[in-house]
C-alpha cells in the first residue's frame, strides 16, 4: 500500500492529508482563512499568504500526528504547485520541497485543477477513464474530456467570470457573507426562482463556451431596483446559472460525443459541485445523454488537501516525480492545447 502526504495551499485553505493506494484518506486537516478574508468579501493574497506560512508547518505535524505516522512512513509528498496565488501556492511548494530533501522522499508537484479533476476517482473506485468533467470552481468554470493522468481536452471554457465568481459576487451584492456560494443555495431555499426575470448569457449559441459577467449584473440591478426579496434574487439567480450550466454543458458533450466516443461518465468537480440544485440537474443530463452522473462529495469539491494527495498517487503509480527546482506557476491550464476563446480575462 503506497501512501501520499498532500499539501494544498493555493488559495484560502491550508491543507494537508494523508491518502494511500485503497482509497482510505488517513488523515486531513484543513484550516480555513474565513475569518482573514471575510472584512474584505473575498481572498487578499497578501494575507491568504502570510496565513499559509503561519499554519501550514503545524498543520501538516498534525495530519502526520492523526494518521499515527511520521514522515518516514509516506511514500512520497505531493502539493499544488499552481494554478492560484502566487504566494499562497510558493508556501505549499517551498514546505513540500523541504520536507522533500529532509526525508528523502520524491516531490510531485501537482496542478491544483488537476486535484479537482482526479477527485471523482478518489471517491468512486469503479469511474474509468476516459470521463467528461465539468470544472466549477472558484477560478475556473471548464468542460473537459479526461483521458487520463495528465490527459485533458478543454471543450468549453467560460468567456468571463467563474461560476463560483458569479455565486460569490451575488452573495456579496445581497450583503451575505463569503465565501458566498452556500450562502446563496441557502437563502435560494426561500425565494421563488421565477421572481427576478435575469438573462442567460450564450444560451442557444452553437459554441460551447460559459459566460456568467452579464447575469452577476442583472442581479446588481435586480438589487439596486429595490422591488425583490434577497431570497427571490438568489432562487431566480440560482437557476439562471443552473440553466446557463446546463445549456452549455449539453452542447459541450454533444462536440466531445462527435469527436471520438468512450466516454461513459459526466462527472462534476471544483467547489460549485458542492451545489445540489446543480448535481440535480446535472445527473437530468447525464441521464438525457446516456452517461452515469459522479460527484464527489461535497467537502472534496472544494478545495481539500486530500485530492492533491490522490492526484499525486495516481502520478506516482505511473513513476512520476518532480526535481527540486520545479517553480510555483500562478497559471497552469489542464489542457495547454486548446484554443483561446473570444473575451477578455479568459482563465485557462
Ligand atoms: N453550495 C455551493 N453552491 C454554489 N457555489 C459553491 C457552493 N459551495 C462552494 N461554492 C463555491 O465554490 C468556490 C470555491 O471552490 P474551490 O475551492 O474549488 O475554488 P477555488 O479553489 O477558489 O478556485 P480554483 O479551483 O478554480 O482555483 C467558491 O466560489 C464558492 O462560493
Ligand atoms: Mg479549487
Amino acid at each position: 500500500m503506497r501512501r501520499i502526504l498532500g499539501i494544498e495551499s493555493s488559495c484560502d485553505e491550508t491543507a494537508a492529508a494523508i491518502v494511500d493506494s485503497g482509497r482510505h484518506i488517513l488523515a486531513q486537516r484543513i484550516a480555513s482563512q474565513d475569518e482573514e478574508h471575510r472584512p474584505y468579501g473575498g481572498v487578499v493574497p497578501e494575507i491568504a499568504a502570510r496565513a499559509h506560512a503561519e499554519r501550514l508547518t503545524p498543520l501538516i505535524g498534525a495530519t502526520l500526528n492523526d494518521a499515527g505516522m511520521t514522515l518516514d512512513d509516506v511514500d512520497a509528498i505531493a502539493a499544488t504547485a499552481g494554478p492560484g496565488l502566487i504566494g499562497g501556492v510558493m508556501v505549499g511548494l517551498v514546505t513540500a520541497k523541504a520536507l522533500a530533501m529532509a526525508s528523502d522522499k520524491p516531490l510531485i508537484a501537482i496542478n491544483h485543477l488537476e486535484g479537482h479533476a482526479l477527485s471523482p476517482r478518489l471517491a468512486d473506485p469503479t469511474l474509468a477513464f476516459p470521463y467528461a468533467l465539468l470544472l466549477v470552481s472558484g477560478g475556473h468554470c471548464q468542460l473537459l474530456r479526461v483521458d487520463g493522468v495528465g490527459r485533458y481536452r478543454r471543450f468549453a471554457t467560460t468567456i468571463d467570470d467563474a461560476l463560483g465568481e458569479a455565486f460569490d459576487k451575488t452573495a456579496k451584492i445581497l450583503g451575505l457573507g463569503y465565501p458566498g456560494g452556500p450562502q446563496v443555495e441557502k437563502l435560494a431555499l426561500e425565494g421563488n426562482a421565477e421572481a427576478v426575470r435575469l438573462p442567460r448569457p450564450l444560451v442557444g449559441s452553437g459554441e460551447p463556451h460559459f459566460s456568467f459577467a452579464g447575469l452577476k449584473s442583472a442581479v446588481l440591478r435586480a438589487k439596486e431596483g429595490g422591488q425583490f426579496t434577497d431570497a427571490d434574487i438568489a432562487a431566480s439567480f440560482q437557476k439562471a446559472a443552473r440553466e446557463c450550466v446546463i445549456d452549455r454543458s449539453r452542447i459541450a458533450l454533444e462536440a466531445m460525443e462527435d469527436s471520438g466516443g468512450g466516454i461513459t461518465a459526466l462527472v462534476a468537480a471544483g467547489g460549485v459541485a458542492a451545489n445540489a440544485v446543480l448535481r440535480g440537474a446535472l445527473e437530468e443530463l447525464a441521464e438525457e445523454r446516456g452517461l452515469r452522473f459522479v460527484a464527489p462529495p461535497s467537502p472534496l469539491c472544494t478545495d481539500n488537501a486530500a485530492m492533491i494527495a490522490w492526484a499525486g498517487l495516481e502520478r506516482f503509480e505511473t513513476g512520476q516525480s518532480d526535481p527540486l527546482d520545479i517553480s510555483a506557476r500562478p497559471r497552469w491550464p489542464l489542457d495547454p492545447e486548446a484554443e483561446p476563446v473570444r473575451g477578455a480575462g479568459v482563465k485557462a
